[in-house]
């Protein structure tokens, strides 16, 4: 049987984990838009990976309702190092108690760079910016998303998927 790393990265943040796991792993590697459904029986231990935007995972939901009948892990990528309290908040606002007990779920750090969105999303966000800068009571939250807009941060270390790597060695299904 085969092992797979599927990702969705929209800058390139949670790319860089999955290419780091299935080089350790020797896992193959995919963008999850190239995955099929039916081909979830050809494979025996699956890591899904992607970014975490305005607090949901990219491309979760379709994944949770493809694999309700195989337990995979799960790693999100997101801005903040290890904050525990937006940990428990991305597993909050993305899964039920019980999807978190059937699926192994990961947090690795990712950073955020508002440098480089385009389009749209640049527009959403200056938007959104704007809209915190003229509020009067800014709440510690908000001090933080306008001091992310100013000062790119960059967390990505390949020290952080060694929990994943341990987990899979250790549960064997490598
Ligand atoms: C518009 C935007 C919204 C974001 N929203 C969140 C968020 O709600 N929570 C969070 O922890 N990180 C957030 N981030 C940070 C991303 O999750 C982080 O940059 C991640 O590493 C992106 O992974 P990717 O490059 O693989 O898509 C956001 C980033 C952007 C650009």
């Amino acid at each position: 049987m085969k092992n797979i790393v599927l990702y969705k990265s929209k800058y390139g943040n949670t790319l860089q984990y999955a290419t780091w796991l299935s080089e350790t792993l020797g896992y193959e590697l995919r963008d999850f838009k190239d995955f099929k459904k039916r081909e979830i029986k050809n494979y025996q231990t699956i890591i899904f990976g992607s970014g975490v935007y305005m607090g949901k995972m990219n491309k979760l939901k379709k994944v949770l309702k493809w694999f309700n009948e195989k337990p995979i892990i799960i790693f999100a990528c997101a801005g903040n190092l290890n904050v525990e309290k937006d940990i428990e908040e991305i597993k909050k606002a993305n899964f039920t108690l019980e999807q978190l007990k059937y699926h192994h779920f990961f947090y690795l750090p990712g950073g955020v760079d508002f440098t480089k969105l385009k389009g749209l999303m640049k527009s959403m966000v200056k938007f959104f910016i704007n809209m915190i800068e003229k509020k009067q009571d800014k709440t510690p939250d908000e001090i933080a998303i306008l001091d992310g807009y100013k000062h790119p941060s960059h967390y990505v270390d390949k020290k952080y998927i060694e929990k994943i790597v341990n987990y899979v060695q250790t549960t064997k299904q490598s």
